[in-house]
Formats: structure tokens, C-alpha cells, sequence
């Protein structure tokens, strides 16, 4: 008998292309004011600017496939070895690698509910099959359920901190509990794609307590959010072993991080005075934004990244098109067990005045 080509499991997926995937409502139209996508609202830092610039004379050239320069700091600064690094053209590569990597058709694997959907998809992709755990009030990846739905067709359980979409970060008694109680075989993967802002909010060292782990572990990084670079396409993973991390070098296409992200990833890194800057701002444009949409009727989580999800006072769908004809983008969302929910990303000092007075004229005329 033939078989279809694409495969059944490829062609019965919906075809949802970035940032739709992500994003379901996302409509960019250049000039907007995107608050809709998770991106930081400043340029790279000079530092970062130039050597892109430098580098792009080389472009004649394959960049370098091992990202060596880019493995030496990371390396050095993180604590691990050169070997247990891997790269991808964006996180969101490495958490569809880790798909071809751990999981076989009817294999199982845990995500909280809401998250990141990326994981989900290359879950999909594999043929596996994603079992939700709901997150919990404060948008936290509940840890003790997420355990409890172990089986023995479970390969891998992502966990996503702070998670896209609640904000919510995890404490270091739950990072502990998920390293210590997820079976040594299972991979325990950490999708630390807000990191650096978690960090400054005092949160975690999740790469210091999985390093105690005596199982599989993995984390994603990005350059995407912290350091501006989301249009540049650079992520970087730690795997608990060079075994590991072979995995993700052997199922990775050639020269996926290009030279241009690479030399402005490895002056970004270099440039904590930039990076430690913006997460500043972020953190103070955060608060005027959670406060002033709270005093408009929303209930906000508290969010350790650079966006807030806030629960909407009326359906949403007035809210985003008012906001939409204003030019301004934001994400609807819900989930079981919640009411409408608007995302919005953490911009700049005028963005934040200007979706305030936007959404507070809109309500105080629908009141
Ligand atoms: C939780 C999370 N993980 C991963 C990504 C992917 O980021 P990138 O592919 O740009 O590194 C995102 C992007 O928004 C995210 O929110």
C-alpha cells in the first residue's frame, strides 16, 4: 500500500507559520506598535551593533558550525563544559530538535498548560503525544502535578520558567523537586527563554540545582528576548552531558547559527552593562504597566519576564480590535480554568503611556 508523502502525522498538522504558532492573533503591519511578540523594545547595545556590522564583510564565508567563540564564553562564564553546549538558530530549533532526539511515535511527554507551543509541535511532528498539566493560580508550572503525570511512555517533561504565556517563574524547592523526582531516563527539559529577567527578579539558579541531577537534563537559552537580537535567530542550549549534547549537534542542519548572529551574540553576552540596563527599565515599565491595567479593571499574574498576562474585566475580542485600529498589537489568550486574558508586551517608557490611555478611553466607554 503507498503511504501519503508528507506523512500522516506531518499532513494532519494545522499549518500555523511563526508568529501565528505562537501567536494565533498576531497581524503585523510595519509601524505598529508590537506588543504582541515578547520583543525588546531597544536596539542591541553599539557594542553588539558593530560587530554584526564587522561580521557581515565575511558573509562570503560559512560561518563557524561548532560557534566556538560563542561556546568560550558561555563556557567560562556559566560553568560548564565546552561539550555540553549546543546551538540553534533560536531557541525554538532546540526545542524542535529535542524532539527528534528523544521521541518515537505513541512516546509521551509532560507540558504545563498554558506554554510555549513550539515543544508541542515537534512533539506532534515525532508522532508522540503531549499530556497538558494546567498551570497553577499564580501561573506557575505546577510541579507536583506535572510528576504525578509521569507513565511509562513518558520521555521527556518540559518545564518553562518563567513561562510564556503566565510570567510565573518557578522557585528553587520546585526546581529541585522536578530534578529529584523526575526519573534519571526521563529528559528533564528547562526552556529558559526569559532567563535573564527571572534572574534579576532574584529567581533560581535552575542550571546550579540541575547540575546536582544524577538524570538527563537539558536547558534552552535565547538571545532572542534579553539581548535584542529576536530578528538575528540565536539560541544556545546545556545539556547534562556531552552524550547529550551530541544529540543535538547530530540532528542540527549545517551553519544553522549564522556568522552575523554569532558575533553579535558573543559581543551581547560580553555586554552585561547593556543587557543588566534594559532588564532595569524592564522591570520598572513592568510595574507601571501591571499597576495601571490593574487599576483599569484587569487582574494581572505577577511576571518575571518582559511581558504581563493580566485577566481581561470583559471579552477581549472589543478590546484587541479597539487596540488593533489604534495600532497597537497585543495577544488574547485563555485557558481552562481562566477567563480572557490579554498578554502585552512590556515596552518602552511612551508605549506603556500610550497603550494605558488607548485601553482606558476604550473602557471608560464601554462601562
Ligand atoms: C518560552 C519561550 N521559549 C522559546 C521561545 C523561542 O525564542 P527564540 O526561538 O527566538 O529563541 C520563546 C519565544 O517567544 C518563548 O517565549
Amino acid at each position: 500500500m503507498t503511504r501519503p508523502i508528507p506523512k500522516k502525522t506531518i499532513a494532519d498538522l494545522p499549518f500555523l507559520p511563526p508568529p501565528v504558532m505562537a501567536e494565533p492573533n498576531a497581524m503585523l503591519i510595519d509601524g505598529d506598535l508590537r506588543l504582541n511578540l515578547n520583543e525588546a523594545p531597544i536596539p542591541p547595545s553599539q557594542k553588539t551593533i558593530s560587530a554584526m556590522t564587522n561580521a557581515l564583510v565575511e558573509v562570503g564565508k560559512y560561518p563557524d558550525h561548532s560557534c566556538d567563540a560563542l561556546q568560550t564564553v558561555l563556557s567560562d562564564r556559566l560553568g560548564v563544559s565546552k561539550e555540553q553546549l549546543f546551538f540553534g538558530g533560536g531557541s525554538a530549533e532546540l526545542l524542535l530538535a529535542t524532539s527528534l532526539i528523544a521521541i518515537d511515535p505513541g512516546d509521551e511527554v509532560i507540558v504545563p498548560v498554558p506554554t510555549f507551543p513550539t515543544f508541542g509541535k515537534g512533539v506532534a511532528i515525532s508522532g508522540g503525544r503531549a499530556i497538558g498539566v494546567p498551570v497553577n493560580e499564580f501561573g506557575i508550572n505546577d510541579v507536583k502535578a506535572m510528576v504525578t503525570a509521569i507513565t511509562p511512555n513518558t520521555r521527556v517533561v518540559y518545564a518553562c520558567t518563567p513561562n510564556n504565556p503566565t510570567g510565573g517563574m518557578l522557585n528553587s524547592d520546585d526546581i529541585v523537586y522536578l530534578s529529584q523526582s523526575v526519573p534519571d531516563d526521563i529528559l528533564l527539559l528547562v526552556d529558559e527563554a526569559y532567563h535573564e529577567f527571572g534572574a534579576y527578579d532574584g529567581g533560581a539558579d535552575c542550571l546550579d540545582i540541575l547540575s546536582e541531577r544524577t538524570g538527563l537534563w537539558a536547558i534552552t537559552r535565547t538571545f532572542s528576548k534579553a539581548y535584542s537580537m529576536a530578528g538575528m535567530r540565536a539560541g544556545y542550549g546545556i545539556a547534562s552531558s556531552a552524550q547529550l549534547a551530541m544529540g543535538y549537534h547530530k540532528v542540527r542542519g549545517n551553519f544553522t547559527i549564522n556568522r552575523v548572529a554569532i558575533a553579535g551574540a558573543v559581543a551581547a553576552y560580553k555586554d552585561t552593562d547593556h543587557r543588566d540596563l534594559y532588564l532595569t527599565e524592564n522591570a520598572h515599565q513592568r510595574n507601571r504597566l501591571s499597576q495601571g491595567i490593574e487599576k483599569l479593571g484587569f487582574t494581572p499574574f505577577t511576571s518575571s519576564a518582559n511581558f504581563v498576562t493580566a485577566q481581561s474585566p470583559q471579552p477581549t475580542e472589543g478590546i484587541v480590535a479597539h487596540l488593533g485600529e489604534n495600532h497597537i498589537l497585543v495577544q488574547a489568550l485563555t485557558w481552562p480554568g481562566v477567563g480572557p486574558c490579554l498578554r502585552i508586551g512590556v515596552g518602552n517608557n511612551d508605549n506603556i503611556t500610550t497603550l494605558l490611555t488607548v485601553l482606558k478611553n476604550y473602557l471608560s466607554g464601554t462601562e
